[in-house]
């Protein structure tokens, strides 16, 4: 797990809050194939891909309004639990008028448009028997966390739609992820989620 995001708001230095709220989450790597198979086959990943194959995130120690991130497949990845204000500013706008329309989300069919439900965690698969609420849902963004434009950490809570910026060469992004101004292309991508429990879900 590395920390690389800032969300600032609070005071607190956001490297070491975020770094509390990792360490609390518990993202968890899961390397259960290394530890399980000594003997790798060689047409196999190498142990290193495997082992960040899936990374779980508690929900439940997120706060409403606090962002952390995770590491998955080498990559970090924003877990933001919204507010409700947050949530209707992201619905509230008009998918036509966004520079990219695309949900950029592998958990829906490919060229959906980008609400904010086909970006947000009502579009991860649940497990069977597994029940979730649909506001815990509605309220979790959770996205790649490099700029699409040269792969900069976007800044949390900044920018001219209060969602993310990126300092590196002005990307704005808005509470949902997506593009708004600056020389991003596209959207943060949606990685494969899926909820194993009621609040604990997997990237991957
Ligand atoms: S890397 Fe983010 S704007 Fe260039």
């Amino acid at each position: 797990m590395t920390d690389v995001n800032n969300t600032p708001d609070s005071g607190q230095d956001p490297s070491r809050r975020d770094f509390i709220h990792i360490a609390a989450v518990g993202a968890t790597a899961v390397g259960g194939a290394f530890v399980i198979w000594p003997f790798i086959d060689q047409m196999n990943p190498a142990a290193d891909t495997l082992a960040e194959a899936s990374t779980e995130v508690n929900l439940a120690d997120i706060d409403e309004g606090v962002t952390v991130t995770v590491m998955f497949r080498s990559k970090p990845h924003f877990v933001r639990r919204r507010t409700q204000a947050e949530i209707d500013e992201a619905r509230g706008v008009d998918v036509s008028s966004l520079p990219d329309r695309d949900a950029r989300n592998v958990n829906i069919e490919a060229g959906a448009p980008a609400t904010d439900e086909n970006r947000s965690a009502l579009t991860a698969m649940v497990d069977d028997g597994v029940e979730v609420d649909d506001a815990l849902r509605a309220a979790f963004l959770v996205s790649g966390a490099n700029c699409t434009h040269l792969g900069c950490v976007p800044t949390g809570e900044a920018g001219a739609y209060d969602g993310w910026f990126c300092p590196c060469h002005g990307s704005h992004y808005d509470t949902s992820a997506r593009i708004r101004r600056g020389p991003a292309p596209e959207n943060l991508p949606i990685p494969p989620m899926t909820f194993i429990s009621a609040t604990t879900v997997r990237l991957g």
